[in-house]
């Protein structure tokens, strides 16, 4: 395991910013950081307010604005909303909020989904407020084509995951039931439209079977952070992990992840600031 410095004051100057209710966000976090490696980061997870799936969208939006207002102070020059639930939600108000920050946020994989396609079903996982929300439905719109598009929640699924919960059987019970209704319907390719769903794709693997192709978006999320930026970085490998929870859970997420041994910053909300 790489031993990382127990960076704690910040990101510095010209650091990649990213975000997510908990630690859903790392599996973004661990592309972005092997495609631009000369970029530092910083990664924030609101796991105080975590899930935000079961939210109403203004206090998803407010919490969005508070957290990026957060990283901006502490360096970010762009950020990612590594978190499909504020990206529908919140994206739109984040660009008009911070007009000089490029913000990139997630949709779940449609475009490549209806390519793959063999059945003619697809299926995506994802919580309410993304099923629900514009930017899936404009991407079904665009991309989809002549392909059925099935939606599917997962109620209680990011909770078993932020408890490193990751394969026991009653995450095992929850995902055969979300999947069900996919597989019965002929599915064949499935988006993981939440990013902690990344953490239990082994056992989504497993349950759906070999034929069924899942897609997360974080590759192409991260080619889309490069071209956003102004320049090619010229950090030190510096990332540092700020969270509203618990530092010792997202360390632990952290090191099954990404193999680094950090040391978490706790932060808190105060009049809708992070500090
Ligand atoms: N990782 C978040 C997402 O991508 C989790 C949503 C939640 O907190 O409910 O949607």
């Amino acid at each position: 395991m790489a031993k990382q410095s127990a960076a704690v004051e910040g990101g510095g100057s010209g650091c990649i910013g990213l975000f997510d209710s908990g630690v859903g966000g790392l599996t973004v976090l661990r592309e972005v950081m092997r495609q631009l490696p000369r970029w530092d980061t910083i990664y924030l997870a609101d796991s105080a307010n975590c899930p935000y799936g079961a939210r109403p969208a203004e206090e998803i939006r407010r919490l969005s604005e508070g957290i990026s207002r957060c990283l901006i102070e502490r360096g970010a020059r762009a950020i990612v909303v590594a978190c499909n639930t504020a990206s529908a939600v919140a994206l739109r108000g984040l660009r008009e909020c911070f007009p000089g920050v490029p913000f990139v946020g997630m949709v779940p994989a449609i475009k490549p989904a209806a390519a793959l396609t063999k059945s003619g079903a697809v299926g995506v996982l994802a919580t309410p407020p993304t099923l629900h929300g514009r930017l899936l439905g404009d991407a079904v719109e665009r991309y989809a084509g002549g392909v059925r598009v099935l939606s599917q929640a997962c109620p209680g699924l990011v909770e078993r995951i932020e408890e490193g919960d990751l394969d026991g059987p009653a995450t095992e019970a929850l995902v055969r039931r979300c999947l069900e209704p996919l597989l019965g319907q002929g599915v064949d390719v499935i988006a993981l439209g939440c990013t902690h769903y990344p953490f239990v794709a082994p056992l989504i693997q497993r349950l759906a079977g070999p034929e069924v192709r899942l897609l997360d978006p974080s590759e192409a999320v991260a080619r889309q952070v490069a071209r956003v930026l102004p320049e090619q970085g010229s950090g030190s490998g510096r990332h540092v992990f700020l969270t509203s929870g618990e530092p010792e859970a997202l360390a632990r997420a952290v090191r099954r992840l990404l193999g680094l041994a950090v040391q978490p910053e706790p932060v808190a909300w105060r009049d809708g600031r992070l500090g």
